[in-house]
């Protein structure tokens, strides 16, 4: 059930393209952020709303690694393992945090705190090894690095 608080985000937004269309992802992610993920009511709402057939809604969710269609971890790692990152141990700040948390590429921890994925470049490359979590960028990565974002998040929600 989407909030009335959402939906009159969803007007405001609306209200601010040229084109109705124009507004799908940034509605996909304010609904994600409500919901944890993009469930069916969403996406009929969104086409409802922006004068689509919801297999355009559908498509664009496809399109964007961000968006999600099931329940993922309050926190989700993206972690880039592109070729800037690469060649500067993206795949062991990967396969660290794997190991750190106990799960691996689209996967959830059982308690719902964590989920972890390799994404593609995610216009970060100055700083790799890079990835993100949620809307946050973490840059220039060690595993040790990793250990403390993980504890910091654990104990106070939010990392430096
Ligand atoms: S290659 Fe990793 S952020 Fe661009």
């Amino acid at each position: 059930m989407l909030s009335d608080d959402l939906k009159s985000m969803f007007d405001r937004v609306i209200a601010r393209y040229p084109l109705k269309r124009s507004a799908i992802v940034p509605l996909l992610l304010f609904a994600q952020d409500e919901l944890g993920y993009i469930s069916d009511e969403a996406i009929e709402e969104i086409a409802r709303r922006v004068e689509v057939p919801p297999i355009e809604v559908v498509e664009d969710i496809g399109y964007y690694s961000m968006l999600h269609r099931h329940p993922i971890g309050k926190y989700n790692f993206q972690v880039c393992t592109n070729v800037s990152c690469q060649l500067l141990g993206g795949e062991e700040i990967l396969a660290h945090c794997s190991k750190r948390l106990g799960i691996g590429h689209k996967q959830t921890t059982s308690d719902g705190q964590f989920s972890l994925e390799e994404v593609e470049c995610l216009g970060a490359c100055c700083g790799a090894p890079a990835m993100q979590v949620n809307y946050d960028f973490y840059e220039n990565l060690t595993p040790e690095r990793v250990d403390r974002l993980i504890e910091e998040l654990k104990a106070n929600g939010r990392a430096r």
